[in-house]
């Protein structure tokens, strides 16, 4: 039926009309934070091109991480910035490495704040590749051993969910046997599976100190230009074993989203990425755009479009405003 029967404005009159025909809303639910830890006590380091972000030590990360459980917020993903680095990323798979340490202190504030790792070389190795440097290339195979021991000391940790975001192929699997030979069935796999080759993680190499010393990673994340690809990199990962997937970035992929939701029904992860965090940042700084109004309409473009959780430094401010 059309106009003057139907009048579609009839909904959106009241605040109490919209919020009973709402589709998607969000909640602190939906979100996990990142955090950055470094080495020492007692250290908050300011991250310049992400405002409102630190690389914190392990102690602050362990109050920070209290601080996101009382929003509400399910968990956290930490990232490693070590105390040195080397050709085959050693700090990654240290026992006593700041995130095996911060998983620990993490736990043992908040036991049950769901505690995810990114599982990955490059803010570990001196090159700031995310795997080893063979002959100039990133070795595939030799890399798949790196990650299975990092992946492992985090779940002797007492990490919930692992989260390779090399892009080297087999990694899903290889880490999957693993976990399970090891007696780590329950740990769960969130595999970055469409992760692309972007100019949006810039501000996030600032943050872990993991920027590529020569080249780029085209030859391991994915082609901006692809979204089949996508489907195929999604599907392996999910017969090799991964529990949730993720596409990433979120903003300028959430086509892909989309697709991956609709076609594999699976639990899916979008990351909202350092890039588009520091956009907004620099924006509302400059008093060009409201912040309260984009953000929250940034992370609904981003459930709309089919992710089940996000990963957002918008986290912690998303959370206490809802
Ligand atoms: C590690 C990793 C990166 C991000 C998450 N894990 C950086 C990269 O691949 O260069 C980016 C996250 C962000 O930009 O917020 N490989």
């Amino acid at each position: 039926m059309a106009f003057p029967v139907t009048r579609p404005r009839r909904l959106r009159r009241t605040g109490l009309l919209r919020d009973l025909v709402r589709e998607t809303a969000l909640s602190p639910r939906d979100f996990i934070y990142p955090l950055f830890v470094c080495p020492g006590r007692d250290q908050e380091q300011p991250v310049t091109s992400m405002p409102g972000v630190s690389q914190l030590s392990v102690d602050r990360a362990a109050r920070e991480a209290e601080t996101v459980w009382h929003l509400g917020i399910p968990g956290v993903i930490l990232f490693g910035i070590p105390e040195t680095k080397d050709a085959v990323g050693s700090e990654a798979y240290h026992e006593h490495g700041v995130v095996q340490e911060a998983i620990r202190a993490i736990k043992d504030k908040t036991p049950d704040l769901l505690v995810i790792t990114d599982v990955c070389l490059c803010e570990y190795t001196d090159h700031g590749h995310c795997g080893v440097v063979e002959d100039g290339e990133v070795d595939n195979d030799d890399t798949l051993e790196l990650l299975v021991k990092e992946a492992l000391s985090h779940a002797r940790a007492g990490a919930d969910v692992v989260a390779p975001s090399d892009m080297m192929d087999g990694r899903v699997g290889a880490i999957r046997t693993a976990l399970d030979q090891d007696g780590f069935e329950n740990v769960v796999i969130m595999a970055y599976a469409a992760k692309y080759a972007s100019g949006f993680y810039g501000p996030f190499r600032e943050a872990a100190e993991s920027t590529p010393q020569f080249g780029n990673r085209r030859s391991y994340q994915m082609d901006p230009g692809n979204s089949d690809e996508a489907l195929r990199e999604v599907e392996a990962d999910i017969a090799e074993g991964a529990d949730i997937v993720m596409v990433k970035p979120a903003l300028a992929y959430l086509d892909v989203i989309s697709r991956v939701k609709r076609r594999f029904r699976y639990p899916t992860a979008a990351y909202n990425v350092s890039g588009e965090y520091a956009m907004i940042k620099a924006a509302a700084q400059n008093g060009w755009i409201d912040e309260s109004t984009v953000v929250p309409e940034v992370l609904l473009s981003i459930k709309r479009a089919g992710a089940d959780l996000i990963l957002t430094y918008f986290a912690k401010e998303m959370a206490a405003g809802l």
